[in-house]
């Protein structure tokens, strides 16, 4: 059976709760490979509609085990509310395992995230604020804390006190903020580990017995390839590999055994926070989408940025990725306009290019190069069937298919698992 990684192929956003729900009907692991609850992914099925922020969107599958692997970076605060909500709502969550290697942020990361930000001024990121760059430069700084820190609390004392003495020092000194206490921060860390402890785990055997049973595995991915370290638009980007390579990494999965890595794409574009965006659109047709797709944050509400779907910088996501199938989501959003604009190239200095700069500020200077194509405007929501989709509406997924050089494989029309057309297999 196969390893199937979902990956943001954009900044974010892109319906990656939605598509990994749909496929952990039948899977029997679900890994979150990375970031932490700076993402907000939104589920719509026959258990209600969900807001999931660290808790892999299979956990409504009969019967995966949804793991928190290693690449992410917990809240432990947030995870135990999303685990009592769920809870409250009859969502079982006892299949729930959180990887022992994966870093916890601490109350000093989510102080040091807004820190950072002010000082930035001008130049803010626009994160989320929930401490995932602090803790990912301490976790690569050989200063975090992991989950299976909180299974040892004398040795979790010595190492919080030694971080926490350091951390003080840059709060109090470079900041002019106060100082946090070791006791208090240690005291609630414990209660945390008391309550996480049953879920808290090494996570290598179960991806061992998996394999040995050929079970189908997911990798759900958070974020968007244009928001990574490396490929995306540095540094307005966050701070984990939303990526394929992510994905193994952040699992613990050999890449040798990923062998589906499904890329997800809105039929348009959004971004949330800072950075360049070469097909934003600041009219009223940014505004109708915005609108009508409700594009407002999961996990901050702030309003996102709409623009026209970007072939260039799909096309780079897959080169990236190598995705072996396009999911492509909201096809429905599109409806109502009657034409529709696809970026084809940039505009740079005069120049018409096909690449995506790796430079912000070469990206920002790239103006679209649009190519035209008709809407269908009619109502495809109800649409179960490739062939049933509008021709205009074909027309479009075929000509997104050739620019960026990838098959679709599933196309969502609506929120609802059920709202969705597998047009090639994705196994
Ligand atoms: P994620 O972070 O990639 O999981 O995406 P989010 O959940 O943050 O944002 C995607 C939004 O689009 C959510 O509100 C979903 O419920 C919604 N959504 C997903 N697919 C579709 C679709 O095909 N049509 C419509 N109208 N909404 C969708
Ligand atoms: P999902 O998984 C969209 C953006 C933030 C900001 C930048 C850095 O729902 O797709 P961070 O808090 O990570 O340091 O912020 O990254 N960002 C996201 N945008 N969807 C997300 O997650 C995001 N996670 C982070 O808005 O621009
Ligand atoms: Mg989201």
């Amino acid at each position: 059976m196969p390893v199937i990684a979902v990956i943001g192929a954009q900044w974010g956003d892109e319906g990656k709760g939605k598509v990994v729900d749909m496929l952990a009907e039948s899977a029997d692991l679900v890994i979150r490979f990375s970031g932490g609850d700076n993402a907000g992914h939104t589920v719509i099925n026959p258990f209600g509609k969900f807001a999931l922020h660290l808790v892999p969107s299979g956990i409504f599958s009969a019967r995966a085990t949804c793991i928190l692997g290693n690449g992410m970076v917990i809240n432990p605060a947030v995870l135990i509310s999303e685990i009592d909500q769920l809870q409250e709502r009859g969502i079982d969550t006892s299949r729930l395992v959180i990887s022992d290697r994966a870093n916890l942020i601490m109350p000093y990361h989510i102080l040091l995230d807004g820190l950072e930000e002010e000082a930035r001024g001008g130049k803010a990121i626009g994160t989320t604020q929930k401490g995932i760059g602090p803790a990912y430069s301490d976790k690569v700084a050989r200063l975090g804390i992991r989950a299976g820190d909180l299974l040892d609390s004398e040795g979790f004392r010595e190492r919080l006190s030694h971080i926490l003495e350091h951390k003080n020092v840059i709060l109090t000194r470079v900041y002019g903020a106060e100082p946090l206490s070791l006791e208090q921060v240690y005291k609630e860390y414990c209660r945390y580990g008391e309550r996480l402890a049953p879920y808290i785990r090494e996570t290598m055997t179960l991806l061992e017995e998996a394999f040995s049973r050929d079970d189908l595995v997911l990798l759900e991915g958070a974020q968007g390839t244009l928001l990574d370290p490396d490929f995306g638009t540095y540094p307005y980007g966050t701070s984990s590999p939303p990526t394929a390579a992510g994905a193994v990494l952040g699992s613990g999965i050999s890449p040798v055994r990923l062998n589906r890595v499904l890329g997800v794409y809105k039929a348009y574009c959004s971004r949330v926070g800072s950075g360049p965006f070469p097909t934003e659109l600041q009219d009223e047709t940014g505004d109708l989408i915005r609108e009508r797709a409700h594009e407002y944050g999961t996990t901050t509400g702030r309003p996102r940025r709409c623009g026209w779907f970007d072939a260039v910088a799909a096309r780079f996501s897959h080169q990236v990725n190598g995705f072996t199938g396009m999911a492509v989501t909201r096809l429905d959003i599109l409806d109502t306009l009657p034409r529709l604009k696809v970026c084809v190239g940039y505009r740079l200095e005069g120049k018409e290019i096909d690449y995506f700069p790796a430079n912000v500020s070469l990206l920002e200077k790239c103006q679209p190069v649009y190519e035209e194509l008709p809407g269908w405007e009619k109502s495809i929501s109800d649409i179960r069937k490739y062939q049933q989709l509008p021709p205009q509406a074909r027309q479009y997924l075929e000509r997104l298919e050739q620019l960026v050089s990838c098959p679709v494989s599933v196309i969502s029309v609506g929120a609802s698992r059920e709202q969705t057309i597998i047009h090639r297999d994705i196994l």
